[in-house]
This record gives structure tokens, sequence and C-alpha cells, in this order.
């Protein structure tokens, strides 16, 4: 398949290329396209050929379930039979923005889409080509990260060619996201609103939305737990070379990658390393080092993680130290993600 590739301005997107990239989806094609988080991987989400489309360029496996996307708070009707005041407040706060609710769905909703749960997830996202280009499909677009099933999520369009040139209709390119790490997933559908996925929205904007807000840490680390949102049994975000995420306070964090990587070094290792600015300034030059950004600056991070994760791909190292960051507002979503990425291999201090 010859992927068509469209440079598009994020503040002044030409008509002209949206409503191709819309033309596309409404007739069953899959579309890459910017959000204010990750790129995603859209197509028609009501049309199971289309859906399927997606499985299929992203390897994707079928019991993980996709996010519909819509351009208008009052497209959730067609999609959700209820809507519970805890929604509701969540969408007058937070839409548009990086905010995933799942509802108990209508029979709109194929069952490829929510791989066959009675909810489905919706997103009003805020990137304005995201909303525009909903709108002008006039369907809800169902869209997944736009990586290979287990890669970390594109947050550049080279990113996105990397993973699916040749495996979709087209690709629309607007630069980097702000965000880099994907929306916050919000079960709307018990008595307490629940996080299943930690995300752009952080619990403490949920609590102070909502008041209560069910997180449970353990279920979103804890390999064996079965955990709510069905993609988070998957192995995610993983880089090539095995990774060894070290958590503890900084000067621990420091003084253990330190270690690490010299006693690596010595047995004769090609060593990476995924820290912050403050300690990469320690390292040995022979370490093949990404640096996601200084500690100070958690946004920072979230928009550069994936970015730097991705860099070990072209560096052919044989294992990689990463750095942990400090647990609050974004740095939940972050050190999730990360944890993910090392797969359960973590040195706690
Ligand atoms: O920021 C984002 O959310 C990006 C951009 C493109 O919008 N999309 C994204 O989609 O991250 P994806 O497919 O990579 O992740 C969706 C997550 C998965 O963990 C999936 O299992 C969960 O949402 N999910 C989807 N539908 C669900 C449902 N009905 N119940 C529980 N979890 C659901
Ligand atoms: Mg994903």
């Amino acid at each position: 398949m010859n992927t068509e590739y469209f440079v598009i301005d994020r503040e002044h997107p030409d008509p002209l290329i949206l409503s191709r990239a819309a033309d596309i989806l409404r007739r069953g094609g899959v579309v890459a396209f910017p959000t204010e988080t990750v790129y995603g991987l859209g197509a028609n989400g009501l049309d199971e050929q289309a859906v399927a489309a997606i499985y299929q360029a992203k390897g994707r496996p079928a019991d993980n379930p996709l996010i519909l996307h819509i351009a208008h708070v009052r497209d959730v009707e067609k999609l959700a039979r209820e809507i519970p005041p805890c929604a509701k407040l969540l969408m007058d706060t937070y839409w548009p923005g990086p905010l995933t609710i799942i509802l108990k769905r209508t029979n709109a909703v194929p069952d490829c889409t929510t791989a066959g749960l009675d909810t489905v997830a919706i997103r009003l996202p805020a990137s304005r080509i995201a909303r525009e280009l909903i709108q002008l499909a006039g369907v809800p677009v169902a869209a997944p990260s736009a990586n290979t099933s287990g890669r970390p999520s594109p947050t550049n369009a080279a990113d996105v060619r990397a993973d699916m040139d040749g495996r979709i209709d087209a690709i629309l390119d607007a630069g980097p996201c702000d965000i880099g790490v994907e929306s916050t997933v919000v079960d709307c559908t018990t008595p307490v609103p629940a996080i299943l996925r930690p995300g752009g929205i952080t619990l403490e904007m949920l609590q102070a939305a909502l008041g209560e807000v069910r997180w449970e840490k353990a279920a979103h680390t804890a390999e064996n737990e079965a955990p709510r949102a069905p993609g988070m049994k998957y192995t995610h975000y993983a880089p090539a070379a095995p990774m060894i995420l070290v958590e503890g306070t900084v000067a621990q964090r420091q003084k253990k990658i330190l270690e690490l990587a010299e006693a690596a070094l010595t047995s004769g290792k090609r060593v990476g390393a995924l820290v912050s600015a403050e300690t990469a300034s320690c390292l040995s030059t022979a370490v093949v080092t990404a640096v996601y950004g200084s500690q100070a600056d958690l946004k920072a991070i979230g928009a550069r993680l994936y970015t730097a994760l991705r860099y070990f791909d072209n560096h052919h190292v044989d294992l990689i130290f990463a750095e942990g960051i400090e647990e609050k507002g974004l740095g939940r979503a972050i050190m999730n993600r990360m944890r993910k990425a090392a797969g359960g291999q973590i040195v706690k201090l």
C-alpha cells in the first residue's frame, strides 16, 4: 500500500488536506493524525471493516478495545446509553483534553471496537486538527496510538512513519505532540470512578473535580494483577534491548545507575542510559545516553519520554538502565509507562 503523506499546520490546518483525510476515513481507510497526547491511527469507529484494518496495521490483539474520538460533547449520546453525573462533570471540566471516559455503550457501537465489552471508551481531544478531522468525517473515529503493538507510542510523524509507512492510507504530520503520554482512562460505570490508565489528566486534577477517585497503584504495577483496561496487561513501550528501571531518591538513583553502568561497561557490554539531565552529567561518555529532561520539569519529561525510548532502536545497546522520577502529578503516568517499558525489571532502593 502507498501511504499518502501530508504536512499540515497545527494552528491553521489546510482545509483541503483535512477534507482529503476525512474522505479517506469516510471510505473506510486508516489515517494517522496528531492529537495533543500522541499520534492516533484513525478509522471509522462504527465500520467493522475499517476497525479491522486498524488492528491489522498495528498487529494489535483483538481483545484490546479502542477509544472512540468525537468532535462535540453531544456526540456521546449516540454511543453511550447512560451518562452518570460524574461523567458529565468530567466532560464539563476536562473536555476537550487528554481524558478518556468509559461508559455503558449503545448498540450503535460494534463489538470489534469495544472488543466485545458492554462499555465504550470515549474521548474529545483538544487538538484542533483532530477535532476538525473528526467533524469533517462525520463519524466517531476509533484511534489507538499509531505505533506497532508493543512499541512506544509515536509523538512525532517520523515515528509514525517508522512503524506505519506502507501499512495505512495516510499520515498527517503536524510536528511533535504537546503532552507526549496518552490520555487518562477513567471508568465512570462504577459507583466510585476509577483510573484505569494514568495519563495527561492527573489524579490530583480528577480529585479536584470529583472528590473521590479510585486509584489502585498496585493494579498498575504488579504483573499478576488483572488490569481493568484490557490494554494494560500487554507489554508496552518496550525498546529492543532489555531495560532495567532504577527507583529511589535522586541520590540513590544516581549512585546505583553509575555503579550498574560501570560494571556492565567493564564486562564489555554496550550500555544505554535513559536518564534525567542531572544524572546524565555524572555518566561516562562510553554510555549511550538519552536524556528525557530535567527532574524539575515533569511536563517536558512527558513530552520527550517516548522519543528518548525510541532513540535506542537506532543505537544498538545490550541493555539500558533507566532512571525513575518522583511519582506525583504527571509523574504517575510517566512512571507507569517506564515500568511497562522495563517489563517488570525494577531495582527499588
Ligand atoms: O491519548 C490517547 O488516549 C491516544 C490518542 C490517540 O487519543 N490513544 C490511545 O489509545 O492511547 P490506545 O488504544 O493505545 O489505548 C487505549 C486504552 C487501552 O489500554 C484499552 O485497553 C483501554 O484504553 N480501553 C479502551 N476501551 C476500553 C473499555 N471499554 N474499557 C476499559 N478500557 C478500555
Ligand atoms: Mg497504545
